[in-house]
């Protein structure tokens, strides 16, 4: 039962690190697809995806992504940003939280972003809807590029099949530790010390347990195998079950070497049996030899 429970453990962690090491890859939306449009969510039944903008022309885009009517609100981050000077002359980024192009801008962002410093945070909207505006006025092409990752989270009561951050934010379980930082505070994929103690303890109690039944059950099938093979090799004699008796010709007389012959002993092959006299009076019977003495 421990066992098991470990197991399972172990391999959930084992799970979540993978997919920390190989993250799944999100739904990308080519944000030069979408200009003068809307994101939703909801007809693409996403709760996270990325945003993608590169841009060698010059056209103003804007887009702005909605969100889930039951996960209302937008966690966002820069994955890449590169966005002309840093004056905002020519290029500049804004980010908006809501869908008109009087909404406010995104609470700890700017009101204008650009440069090539990626905004180091986690951002969030209040509202239903990520607007994300590119402005340009550049006479001649340069390339500007920026990535957003973006999960859709709740607050309040977690529903069951959610996942509760730090920050009081609820994330869909199977964004938990998916390496997006779903969250905004890193606190998905959370690992207490105790934990990780308790699942390195859990996981050696695990082992051993493991190890000692495939001892004993490999002990077993060894055990049962040597049982059902006859014994091979030479059979080992048993000097000691001889029992010696004395010489019919020498009664009294204890043979000092073992005699087969007057052995009870029957595992050795016996030896030949005394060699015949040959002699040149043919065989006849003791009678017809007195008989014949006596004539
Ligand atoms: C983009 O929008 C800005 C601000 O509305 C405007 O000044 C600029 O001329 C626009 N650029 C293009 C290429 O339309």
């Amino acid at each position: 039962m421990d066992v098991m429970f470990f197991n399972a453990r172990l391999t959930i962690i084992f799970v979540l690190f993978l997919k920390n090491v190989c993250p799944e890859t999100l739904r990308t939306y080519r944000m030069e697809n979408y200009c003068g449009q809307e994101i939703s969510m909801i007809l693409d039944s996403v709760y996270n995806g990325e945003l993608v903008f590169s841009s060698d022309g010059m056209s103003n885009c804007t887009v702005t992504i909605e969100s889930w009517y039951s996960v209302p609100y937008l966690q966002f981050y820069f994955e890449d940003f590169d966005v002309g000077s840093d004056d905002c002359l020519t290029d500049k980024l804004l980010m908006k939280d809501g869908e008109s192009v009087y909404s406010p801008a995104i609470s700890g962002l700017g009101p204008k972003l650009c440069g090539s410093d990626k905004p180091a945070d986690s951002y969030r909207t209040y509202t239903r809807y990520l607007r994300i505006e590119y402005q340009t006025r550049r006479y001649y092409p340069r390339s500007v590029s920026f990535s957003i990752v973006f999960n859709s989270f709740d607050v309040g009561t977690c529903a069951a099949w959610e996942t509760r951050c730090d920050n009081g934010h609820c994330i869909r379980d199977e964004m938990n530790c998916n390496g997006y930082n779903p969250c905004g505070d890193h606190s998905d994929c959370n690992l207490t010390v105790g934990s990780i103690v308790g699942i390195v303890i859990g996981s050696l109690a695990g082992l051993a347990i493991l190890l000692a039944v495939s001892v004993v059950l490999i002990c077993r099938h060894r055990r049962l195998k040597f049982r059902n093979v006859p014994p091979q090799g030479p059979v080992p004699t048993i000097a000691t079950s001889y029992v010696n008796y004395a010489h019919p010709s020498q009664p009294g007389v204890i043979p000092s070497y073992i005699n087969p012959w007057y052995s009870t002993g029957q595992q050795q092959a016996l030896p030949d049996p005394p060699a015949y006299e040959y002699s040149s009076v043919p065989f006849m019977p003791q009678a017809q030899i007195s008989s014949q003495s006596g004539k």
